[in-house]
């Protein structure tokens, strides 16, 4: 393709991550009202810490809704009610609250999460704080922006120096396994950081507000977005031994620790146990 030729991939991420932004305003002002009003609904899901609010249901449904609206014959993908039906060569991946946990204590760090993927690959995605209003958003080769202003992510060339943030999932059996895994990784890097939102972690990486993030456990619609603005701010986003970021691991790191920090993880078996 010569230079003066529109790609119409980066023209269709443009279209699509356009959409993804209208529908997650929209939605993270349905989870910032419903908070004011007090949170309803609240019951478990996985287990007795996992849980899932009357806002996480009513946001999914508004974004199903408004990308049905908007471009029918798409599929959606959502925690909370699982994969829509349809054959349309788009697939949208969506967290209605990503963070639900600090949602239901009133901490202002849980966002809704919306991605396009065209073909199984990630072209556009959005993150949006509902509690604060702040925005990341990438297209797939024309980067990563915090509002209008491109990301570029830590330049950190010392694992030891970094600061690092991670997360835990709700079985009691895996957490332990991943305090053991912590246990070992903090003698060997700056500090340990733990937000409560894997896509908000995932974009604070992008933004260079700490150095790297892994978890294990994390679901499509965790990571689809966040992913996506951390490698479009030059992060490298992956899984353990030369594996892709997945349910196993996912691991955003700059490209000079992305080596150290997974060859560690990897030697703590931090993708394995429960
Ligand atoms: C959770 C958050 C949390 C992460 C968990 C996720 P949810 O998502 O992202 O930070 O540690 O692995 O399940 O349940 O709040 O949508």
């Amino acid at each position: 393709m010569s230079d003066n030729t529109p790609d119409p991939w980066a023209t269709q991420a443009a279209e699509l991550l356009a959409i993804a932004v209208t529908v997650a305003r929209e939605a993270a002002d349905t989870a910032r009202s419903m908070r004011a009003e007090g949170v309803s609904g609240v019951s478990t899901k996985s287990t007795d810490t996992d849980v899932v609010t009357a806002a996480d249901r009513a946001v999914e449904r508004q974004v199903i809704a408004a990308l049905g609206a908007l471009r029918p014959g798409d599929t959606v993908l959502g925690e909370e009610f699982g994969g829509t039906a349809g054959d349309g060569a788009v697939r949208w991946i969506v967290d209605p609250i990503d963070g639900t946990v600090n949602y239901l204590y009133g901490l202002p760090v849980y966002a809704v999460s919306l991605a396009a993927e065209v073909e199984g690959v990630v072209v556009a995605g959005v993150v949006r704080n509902a509690a604060t209003g702040d925005e990341w958003t990438a297209t797939l080769g024309g980067g990563a922006f915090r509002g209008e202003r491109r990301l570029t992510g830590s330049a950190q060339t010392d694992l030891a120096q970094a600061l690092v943030a991670t997360g835990f999932g709700y079985d009691a059996k895996r957490r332990a396994h991943q305090a053991e895994v912590l246990a070992r990784l903090i003698t060997r890097v700056r500090d340990i950081r733990r937000f409560g939102a894997a896509a908000i972690d995932l974009c604070l990486a992008a933004e260079g507000g700490f150095d790297a993030y892994f978890e294990k456990g994390l679901n499509p619609w965790d990571r689809a977005a966040g992913g996506l603005i951390a490698s479009e701010a030059g992060l490298l986003v992956g899984g353990l031994d030369g594996r892709p970021a997945g349910n196993d691991m996912t691991v955003a790191a700059p490209p000079a620790i992305f080596g150290p920090l997974t060859d560690l993880l990897a030697e703590f078996d931090a993708a394995g146990g429960p």
